[in-house]
């Protein structure tokens, strides 16, 4: 979510400030849930222990489809059809998710949504929309892709839900809710119990709150549209030199990503991953679907050692830019996100300013990274701020205790 960099904090007793805004954030565990108190997801109350909450049963699956409101019907979206796509485009680019402040809204690009949603093995009825009205308009979405997580050593299969989206019109109406069921249900169906899905606020029960941190590459146009500021005590043409970058590349034999790289990134990201409590396994297949460049999507390169040929390092970020809904001057941010970074001959810095060359010659206004893997190490000395808002990790029917943000080993775009 794009955050607002913090113009600074009540320098009196931060530490203090920082538990209270804590305690604030996480009222809603302390509170009813009409919906999420029937989920198996863990609550405060609970006593758990990790793994699976409640074992599903194949035959006790629902067949039809949830209810939905009067007027309203199920649909399943086939994104590889021009105007479906622009439905879902112009729903998202309309009412997804925003700042706290409504400055700034995602804008996911169409081909980003088809690169996130059509993986290889996706299955058709996993994109999932709500259309209703004299036009037959799009109202609602969710969507699952299968994923193979491995947590703590053990590989689960699960699906990744993502995008859920009301139409301004339908909000506060409990759709969201039904919305989850019939994905859940379509899932079960598919003999898949357990899900993985994060969002921007306090739900029954997160097992991690991670904080993105945003390093301005155009800073002169992020403080125009009032998504950074200059910290106080500082000039802003010195926060601007502070923050310029160079233009040349600080490591040798960088190049971006090619199909033949495909088998010794997979091992190389998959090794790596192993590292963490949580991570996904992707095969080959997937890497090459998720990993390989597309044109203001992806953006992958590799560090190739001129000897022996082997691949040593990677880096990879997404595209996601955000419609400015209060700026005169500018439309949209074009932001960069960190999704993959391997180190190995390189360290995690050199590979993350490396990135922001890069970004900046691909013309990003900023590049923002949550504080999971190994991105906390860098963000003091390569001048990223923190931002003032919060991304919570979620597992549907599995348990597991608290995990620190570094041994998150998972991006969801
Ligand atoms: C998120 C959104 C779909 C929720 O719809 P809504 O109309 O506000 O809420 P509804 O009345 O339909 O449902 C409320 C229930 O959904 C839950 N809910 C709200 N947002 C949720 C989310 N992001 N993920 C899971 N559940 C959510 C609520 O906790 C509540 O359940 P509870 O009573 O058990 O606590 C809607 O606000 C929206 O589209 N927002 C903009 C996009 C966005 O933020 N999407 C989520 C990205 S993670």
């Amino acid at each position: 979510m794009v955050k607002k960099m913090q113009a600074g904090m009540d320098p009196k007793d931060p530490k203090a400030k920082e538990a209270m805004e804590h305690m604030q954030k996480m009222k809603p565990l302390y509170e009813k849930h009409d919906f999420w108190d029937t989920q198996p997801v863990p609550n405060l109350s609970g006593a758990f222990t990790e793994g699976e909450i409640e074992k599903g049963v194949l035959e006790e699956v629902k067949q039809e489809s949830y209810s939905l409101p009067p007027g309203f019907e199920w649909y399943d979206i086939d994104l590889e059809d021009e105007e479906q796509l622009n439905d879902v485009y112009e729903l998202l680019r309309d009412h997804y998710v925003e700042d706290s402040d409504h400055m700034f809204r995602f804008d996911y690009q169409k081909e980003f949504l088809k690169w996130a949603l059509l993986p290889p093995k996706q299955n058709s009825d996993w994109i999932l929309g709500v259309r209703g009205g004299k036009k037959n308009k799009l109202f609602g979405f969710i969507t699952g892709i299968p994923v193979k997580l491995r947590i703590k050593g053990k590989m689960v299969k699960m699906v990744e839900i993502n995008f859920l989206c009301v139409h301004a019109k339908l909000r506060d109406m409990r759709v969201a809710p039904v919305l989850i069921k019939e994905i859940t249900r379509r899932t079960h169906i598919k003999d898949m119990w357990q899900a993985i899905y994060t969002a921007g606020k306090v739900l029954p029960k997160p097992f991690t709150e991670c904080t993105y941190y945003h390093r301005n590459i155009n800073t002169k146009k992020l403080l125009e549209v009032g998504f950074a500021g200059v910290p106080p005590g500082r000039s802003k043409s010195a926060h601007i030199k502070l923050l310029s970058l160079p233009k040349n590349d600080i490591i040798e034999n960088v190049r971006q990503m090619e199909r033949r790289d495909v088998k010794q990134v997979q091992a190389l990201l998959d090794e790596y991953l192993k590292n963490f409590s949580l991570s996904f396994h992707f095969n080959k297949e997937e890497v090459l679907h998720f990993m390989l460049p597309r044109d203001n999507v992806v953006y992958s390169y590799v560090v190739e050692d001129p000897d022996t040929k082997r691949i040593t390092d990677f880096i990879s970020y997404y595209s996601l830019p955000s419609t400015c809904l209060k700026s005169e001057k500018h439309k949209a941010v074009y932001a960069a996100f960190s999704y993959y970074m391997v180190p190995k001959k390189h360290t995690i810095k050199e590979l993350m300013r490396q990135a922001l060359i890069l970004a900046k010659r691909d013309k990003f206004d900023v590049f923002n990274a949550l504080d999971i893997m190994d991105n906390k190490e860098v963000f003091e000395d390569l001048h990223f701020g923190q931002g003032n808002g919060n991304l919570y990790y979620y597992l549907y029917n599995w348990y597991i205790n608290d995990v620190s943000t570094d041994k998150v080993g998972i991006v969801l775009v």
